[in-house]
């Protein structure tokens, strides 16, 4: 791998711009590891950033809030925008490409077409979100074909994400290497999230409920606990010392299928959703028993 100087970043906006900028890497028969986001970059992002820069000769990053994924009552309007800090973070994390389309580079005029991933993403957030999977596989298969990454890079964060996603690529037979990174934490343990910028002085404090409550989870899963029942009830009543915290759900999940478990025998997801004031919050953890 070449030594690459935090000014060597590029950045382009339109497909064409993008895929030239590739092509030259493509010509020199370089590796080219993908990791999009809707910036307000945070460490988890550069930690995908990171682990991109350490298996692939070069690194594309995109910036886009992507509308298509936000419900009607959700937050794009006022989804933070940090422009100029992302694109610092990202140059000294050492993204070779930077990617930041417009709304009409990713949906041209007269577009008419939606990737829909069915069953897995009506679980969970596409419970609670409809239509936001279709928002996220419509523009991730998008920037894929514009980019066409040997890697793609995601985060256990998103771990439904990254399920629907690896299934899109599957089914869609996308060359692509889809890999995730593990999930970037607060000290107390809070997921880092661009939407924990929304939380009030206190609501941050209690916004710990979630992670302590998976990891009081883990504790009794690696106590030998196979109730997906009695997991979930360990998970609600740490979330009922928190009365700032409102539960969306609290799940034990086969992970590859999304569907509940009642028992943990291979390997499962265990995810929890809540609103704290002004945000909703995810987190989750994998698990296999030995
Ligand atoms: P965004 O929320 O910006 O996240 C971009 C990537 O960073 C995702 O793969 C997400 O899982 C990962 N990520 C977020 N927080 C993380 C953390 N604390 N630790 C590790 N990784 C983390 O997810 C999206 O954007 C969008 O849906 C996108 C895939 C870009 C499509 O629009």
């Amino acid at each position: 791998m070449t030594a690459r100087s935090p000014r060597a970043m590029r950045r382009v906006r339109t497909v064409g711009a993008l895929r030239r900028a590739i092509a030259a890497f493509r010509a020199r028969g370089e590796s080219v590891a993908f990791v999009p986001t809707m910036g307000a970059i945070h460490a988890g992002h550069l930690s995908l950033v990171r682990r991109a820069r350490a298996t692939s000769d070069r690194v594309v990053a995109s910036i886009f809030v992507n509308p298509l994924q936000f419900g009607p009552r959700e937050d794009f309007a006022r989804y933070p925008r940090p422009v100029r800090r992302d694109r610092a973070q990202f140059a000294a994390a050492g993204v070779d490409l930077l990617w930041e389309p417009r709304v009409a580079d990713v949906y041209p005029a007269g577009d008419r077409t939606r990737v829909r991933v069915a069953g897995l993403t009506d679980v969970l957030e596409g419970a609670v979100r409809p239509g936001h999977f279709e928002g996220v596989t419509t523009v991730v298969m998008r920037l894929l074909n514009a980019v066409r990454p040997d890697d793609l890079w995601l985060g256990q964060k998103d771990a439904q994400q990254a399920i629907v996603i690896e299934r899109m690529c599957a089914d869609l037979l996308v060359a692509v290497r889809v890999r995730r990174g593990a999930t970037v934490r607060e000290p107390d343990g809070l997921a880092l999230s661009s939407r924990n910028a929304y939380l009030a002085p206190a609501e941050r404090a209690q916004a710990v409920a979630l992670s302590q409550g998976l990891a009081s989870a883990r504790t009794r899963l690696a106590a030998g606990e196979r109730s997906a029942r009695r997991l979930v009830g360990v998970i609600r009543r740490e979330l009922a010392g928190y009365p700032l915290v409102h539960e969306d759900y609290v799940a034990v999940a086969d992970a590859a299928t999304l569907e509940p478990v009642r028992s943990v025998r291979g390997r499962v997801l265990v995810a929890v959703a809540a609103r704290v004031g002004p945000a909703r919050l995810i987190d989750n953890f994998e698990w296999r028993p030995r």
